[in-house]
């Protein structure tokens, strides 16, 4: 069974994908609670880490109960990424995970993310550096590369575990194509098999349904699978995945009244870490997700995306369960 450094996780770990303004850690919590066995933050500017800037320190915040925990963090600048591990630290994870995968242009325009991609020397040392500089597992999140003529991921992986790296998570994309397409997983099980790897090699891109995360553990032979869309406002997709690993068969999907529950719960946990405003504000991208697919829903949804408070949002959900709480998801 894998480890991470030395925290013992069990047989094909299912792992919350780092993502901006989702992994926070009212749904991280939440995740955990349905099965997800690693949570990782969404990727912290390590810019903004060093100087203080309120909304990178901010997402450091982490709940006991969501453990292990990861935090990301990401540029290409030595000094401030090891500074930026002495503040990561401090907040106690248990697992510092670098981002060489982000694809926008402002990260990879500063060689950051995916943009050190086009140099692996750079990767590589600065990976070995921030090893170095603590006692945390320090694990690596990248793309195959980045671009079709330029993947290396075997070579780079290898590198990496050379330098201390604990385990590495692969989105099977290259920068150049974005989201774009299909994720392969090809390369990642050739870095699987690369005889020299002996750290945890996670597969990640497109893991929707649990078939597919069967496929990724059985065909593809990787040690576990990184989720990160197929969970937004549907943090049962870690359960729904277990269950069919355990029993072969699908769980039915969750009822009105557990997705009204977990909706509340969502919303409450958010504005108690963050406030108001912004728990209000940065849940509303779950809601379509836990009500996807509900007919004539149109005016409970505006009323969940609009309302800047709380109180309308609590309504709604409750609304809603009385209209809908016998229909049957598919
Ligand atoms: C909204 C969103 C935000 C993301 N933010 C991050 C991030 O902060 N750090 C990171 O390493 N990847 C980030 N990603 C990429 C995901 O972690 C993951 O690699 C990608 O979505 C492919 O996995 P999936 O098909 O399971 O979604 C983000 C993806 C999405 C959709």
């Amino acid at each position: 069974m894998p480890k991470i450094g030395n925290i013992q996780l069990p047989d094909f770990p299912l792992l919350l994908a780092p993502m901006e303004d989702v992994s926070d850690p009212p749904f991280r919590a939440l995740c955990k609670e349905q099965g997800a066995d690693v949570v990782f933050t969404e990727f912290i500017s390590s810019e903004g880490l060093i100087r203080d800037a309120a909304k990178s320190v901010m997402k450091l915040d982490i709940y006991e109960k969501e453990r292990p925990v990861g935090i990301q963090i990401f540029g290409a600048v030595l000094e401030s990424m090891l500074r930026s591990v002495e503040i990561v630290e401090a907040s106690g994870p248990d697992i510092i995970d670098i981002n060489f995968g982000c694809p926008v242009k402002k990260v990879v325009s500063k060689g950051a993310g995916a943009g050190i991609l086009k140099d692996i020397d750079l990767m590589v040392s600065l990976t070995e550096a921030m090893v170095k500089h603590t006692k945390l597992p320090v694990t690596v999140k990248t793309r195959l590369g980045w671009d079709h003529d330029s993947i290396k991921i075997v070579e780079v992986a290898e590198r990496l575990q050379d330098v201390g790296c604990q385990a590495i998570s692969i989105h099977g994309r290259t920068r150049a194509q974005m989201y774009k397409g299909e994720a392969d997983w090809k390369p990642i099980a050739e870095v699987k098999n690369n005889p020299r790897m002996h750290i945890p090699v996670f597969g990640n891109g497109d893991v929707d349904t649990p078939e597919k995360a069967m496929e990724m553990r059985d065909k593809y032979g990787l040690d576990g699978a990184m989720i990160g869309r197929a969970s937004i406002g549907y943090p049962w997709f870690f359960k729904e995945v277990k269950h069919y690993f355990k029993t072969g068969e699908h769980l039915p999907p969750p009822t009105m009244a557990e997705r009204v529950y977990a909706a509340k719960r969502h919303l409450q946990m958010a504005i108690d870490w963050k406030g108001e405003t912004l728990g209000v504000f940065e849940t509303r991208r779950h809601y379509t997700n836990y009500f996807k697919g509900i007919p004539n829903f149109k005016e409970y949804r505006m009323k969940m995306v609009t309302s800047d408070d709380s109180a309308s949002v609590f309504e709604a959900f409750d609304e809603v369960l009385e209209v809908f709480g016998d229909y049957e998801f598919a």
